[in-house]
């Protein structure tokens, strides 16, 4: 059941949810997620078979627009991202200012919310065409944001990107590809898997890193600036930080006989078990069935056996099976299984949450269009004041 609050508002009341655990702030048409049932609707369709079926930048029209494109609008659609792909020569200059061994992330929340010095356009919200003109660079210019990132902390050259490579395997390029390699050929098999993972992460309705972006756009705030505060709320281990976390959480593991051990410090709560549990999942995460998929079929066909695979599985055997996790309905969510895949395909554990954001961008600025939409209010919680009653002032010398 729902309840309107504007009959709270109107009687003088108000609610104290902390966490918004039981407050919508906005409607919405793009996405739709039934917990209980483990299921995930983009304006409509199935996450699986989006996945399976659509490519990425297919599933960001969609976002954007709707629906999914027909072929003409595939067509111009395409056309207009490959065009803006490219980076201003001055923003180029931003990566320098930033030392070699600063997080991906922490260069992402500066280059990205930098775009709004740079596409004045985006600066004027009222314009319908502005704010279209910048969904589709900042879709455009993710990757070679995120790409750029990785090869300042390698030390290397830009790659600028090459629009005739699809959308998944140009971020590819433009991370692993160096000028010598003037004939490079992306493995097709990363190259779908890249896909699937961006559109496996393309947006989960009203999560932190969205809310953000609503709530700074609901200010008036330019898509950049709120983008680069989406960026931000990602980037902690409680959401888009988790994948980074459970790598690091099976390094610390290490090997298979220590999970019983790790599993007791759960329950003691001294340590939470990354990449499981979630606010709005509650029996299974429907990105995290096909991103398991996706993980068996990318580690058979590259042929690697990789000890943490099998980690994973023990723990997440281990924890479908254990009452504490069972009782609390914690269940393998999406992030669980991307680290996995990441790292067999070659990408640093410090570009995850990247990558993640990369994919986002397009839930973000689709959530921030349909905001502009139609009319909006401020975003303005209200608080529980649990501070001192009013006291007089104190003069300094009479201070305790
Ligand atoms: N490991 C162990 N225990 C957990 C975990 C976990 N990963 N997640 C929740 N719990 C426990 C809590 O300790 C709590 O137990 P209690 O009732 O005995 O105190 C109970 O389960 C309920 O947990 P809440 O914190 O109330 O659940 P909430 O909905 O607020 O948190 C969250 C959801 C933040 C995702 C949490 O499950 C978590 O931190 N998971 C690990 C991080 C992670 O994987 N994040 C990625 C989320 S998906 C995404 O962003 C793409």
């Amino acid at each position: 059941p729902v309840l309107d609050a504007s009959a709270f508002q109107e009687a003088g009341y108000w609610s104290y949810d902390p966490g918004f655990k039981v407050t919508a702030p906005v409607e919405s048409k793009i996405t739709y997620i039934d917990g209980g049932k483990g299921e995930l609707l983009h304006r409509g369709y199935p996450i699986d078979q989006l996945a399976k079926n659509a490519e990425y930048l297919e599933v960001c029209y969609a976002l954007l627009h709707g629906d999914l494109p027909n072929q003409e609008q595939k067509d111009d659609f395409y056309k207009k991202v490959g065009k803006h792909t490219a980076v201003h020569d001055q923003l180029r200059k931003f990566f320098e200012g930033f030392r070699r061994d600063a997080h991906p992330m922490a260069i992402m929340v500066g280059v990205v919310g930098a775009l709004s010095a740079f596409y004045h356009e985006g600066l004027d919200v009222s314009e319908e065409l502005h704010r279209e003109i910048t969904a589709i660079r900042l879709i455009a210019k993710m990757p070679t944001l995120a790409a750029m990132s990785y090869k300042y902390s390698q030390g290397e050259p830009f790659m600028y990107p090459r629009n005739d490579f699809n959308y998944a395997e140009n971020f590819l390029y433009m991370m692993f590809a160096t000028p010598a390699d003037v004939d490079y050929k992306v493995n097709p098999v990363i190259a779908k898997a890249m896909d699937r993972i961006f559109t496996l992460h393309a947006d989960h309705e009203q999560n932190a890193s969205t809310s953000t972006v609503r709530l700074a756009g609901s200010t008036g705030a330019n898509p950049y600036a709120c983008i680069a505060a989406g960026i931000a709320a990602l980037w902690g281990p409680s959401h888009g930080g988790a994948n980074e976390a459970v790598l690091k959480m099976l390094d610390e593991i290490g090997t298979v006989e220590n999970v019983p051990e790790f599993m007791e410090k759960v329950k003691r709560r001294e340590v939470k078990l990354m990449g499981f549990g979630h606010r709005v999942y509650k029996n299974f995460d429907p990105r995290a069935q096909v991103m398991k998929e996706t993980c068996d079929e990318v580690l058979e066909a590259l042929g690697i056996d990789d000890p943490k695979l099998e980690l994973a599985m023990k723990l997440e055997q281990i924890a479908l099976e254990d009452p504490y996790f069972i009782e609390r309905k914690l269940y393998p969510n999406v992030d669980f299984y991307s680290g996995i895949i990441l790292k067999a395909i070659g990408i640093p554990t410090s570009m995850f949450t990247v990558i993640f954001s990369l994919a986002r961008a397009a839930g973000w600025i689709s959530h921030w269009l349909e905001m502009h939409s139609a009319p909006f209010s401020i975003g303005r919680p209200r608080q529980l004041y649990t501070g001192e009653t009013r006291r007089d002032f104190v003069n300094i010398e009479d201070r305790k």
